[in-house]
């Protein structure tokens, strides 16, 4: 079987290395020239664990190849589908702009010779298919052709950092077709994957579109809904970390995503919730439960800033900040709204000096950051004379540092944990000032160990 796959970004690469580990054969496609060339030497424009291997391992057997010819990548070679996996960057007004997935479908339409399932893979508002559908339509009358072809809808659900195993075992696979014709094809595609027994699931092309918005809208919602009781418990007393353990072993609540922090960040809860609460406007309905999540999350991004200007009673001219994690979450380089970016932001205008560290994301940062702030060379090394330890991202090597060595270089022992990774009384006991968000500040808990 033979598949071209548009657009090399994160999804693209992804969908296009994991399809050719199983044995299909994948043209990944981009007009960008520089990285089609970086991908043929090996050279990934992402961060992602475990891709770098599964490329070359692929591209050697001659399973997957890179190329900016999408012409010859779909003509007359029994290419069967072709995904559609590039940006949808937010427009001004936060609805998905669609102008690179239509320039693909018109590029399809011009060139394609058999017939072929064109596949949108990047996160399209409901009704981008029967756009893509149009676009084809419109390219093939011009030509003169009658070439017969179908739209689908296959939305991703990888995580980054899990994003090969997500897409090799993946909870559920859902697929929108309007043919039988176009579903023979999504199965053969996807049998390989279904091994583990979880779902392919068939359904009409805007439903499927719709999954994907209502997936990341309802996991945003947790995570807004535990910050927002986070906060509450701070007021009121209580601990959310019991809370959350409290609520979390309801099966019906579960205990994934209920886990308080500094905000989502990343290139898809943002994005996608803008996105929902603009498609539902510009069709006359207001999605008010969103709307509150977006304002949660805005906040709380402040959350952790407010408690260091509260500790400092507002002077934070002249003090070091250590800054450990950058990436909007652990395992990705990733720093597209991230909460560290409005942090950091906010110590900088008011004069304080931030050092910062990150395992992955040190080249990510200094692209976006520059010289605005100083670097570490390890966690350690952004601790030397710090008034303050700010734990921002939650990598594993964060977790358990070495608390004498950290009290031997910080000037003032203070830490803000933005990911509650520490235990508040151990962190006491070892003569730290901690904050932690919805945590107990200042009782000791009667059992720390819970
Ligand atoms: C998400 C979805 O999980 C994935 O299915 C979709 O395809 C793309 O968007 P991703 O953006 O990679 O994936 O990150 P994810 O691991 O879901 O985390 C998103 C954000 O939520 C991060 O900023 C993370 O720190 C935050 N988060 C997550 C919390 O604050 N609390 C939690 O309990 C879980």
């Amino acid at each position: 079987m033979r598949i071209a796959v548009v657009g090399t970004g994160y999804v693209g690469l992804v969908t296009g290395t994991c399809f050719a580990e199983v044995g299909i054969d994948v043209t990944c496609i981009d007009i960008d020239q520089k990285k089609i060339e970086n991908l043929k030497k090996g050279i990934l424009p992402i961060y992602e664990p475990g891709l770098e291997e599964m490329v070359m391992r692929n591209a050697q057997k001659e399973r997957l190849s890179f190329s900016t010819d999408l012409a010859s990548s779909i003509q007359g070679c029994g290419c069967e589908a072709a995904f559609i996996a590039v940006g949808t960057p937010p427009g001004e007004d936060g609805s998905a702009d669609l102008k690179y997935v239509l320039a693909v479908a018109r590029e399809i339409g011009r060139h394609m010779t058999d017939y072929l399932v064109v596949v949108t893979k990047s996160t399209v508002p409901v009704g981008t298919a029967q756009k893509v559908r149009q676009a084809i339509e419109e390219e093939l009358e011009a030509r003169g052709e009658q070439i017969p072809f179908d739209v689908a809808s296959n939305p991703e659900f990888l995580k980054e950092g899990a994003a090969i195993e997500d897409f090799l075992k993946p909870d559920r696979i859902v697929v929108g077709v309007a043919s039988e014709r176009a579903e023979k094809v999504m199965k053969k595609l996807y049998k390989p994957f279904l091994m583990n027994g979880h779902p392919l699931i068939f359904m009409d092309i805007p439903s499927a579109e719709m999954t994907k918005y209502a997936a990341n809208a309802m996991l945003a919602t947790k995570i807004s809904f535990m910050n927002d009781i986070a906060n509450l418990c701070e007021i009121m007393g209580a601990d959310v970390n019991m809370v959350r353990k409290g609520i979390g072993s309801d099966a019906r609540i579960g205990n994934k995503f209920i886990y308080p922090g500094i905000g989502y960040g990343g290139s898809c809860f943002p994005k996608d919730v803008k996105a929902l609460i603009r498609t539902a406007a510009e069709n006359g309905y207001q999605m008010r439960v969103l709307q509150s999540v977006e304002e949660v999350n805005e906040n709380q991004k402040s959350v952790l800033y407010n408690k260091i200007h509260n500790h400092f009673a507002g002077d934070l001219s002249g003090k070091t900040f250590a800054v450990w994690g950058l990436s909007f979450k652990p395992k990705t380089d990733d720093m597209r709204e991230a909460p560290s970016l409005v942090i950091i932001q906010k110590l900088l205008e008011q004069g304080a000096r931030v050092r910062a560290y990150d395992p992955v994301a040190m080249q990510e940062a200094r692209h976006t950051l520059g010289d605005s702030i100083e670097y570490g060379k390890d966690e350690y090394e952004a601790l030397i004379d710090a008034d303050a330890l700010l734990l921002v991202t939650e990598w594993p090597e964060f977790r358990s540092p070495n608390f004498a060595v950290v009290s031997k270089l910080m000037k003032d022992k203070v830490i803000f944990d933005g990911r509650n990774i520490y235990d508040p009384c151990e962190m006491r006991e070892k003569g730290f000032t901690y904050y932690g968000i919805g945590v107990k500040q200042q009782v000791p808990l009667l059992n720390p160990t819970v």
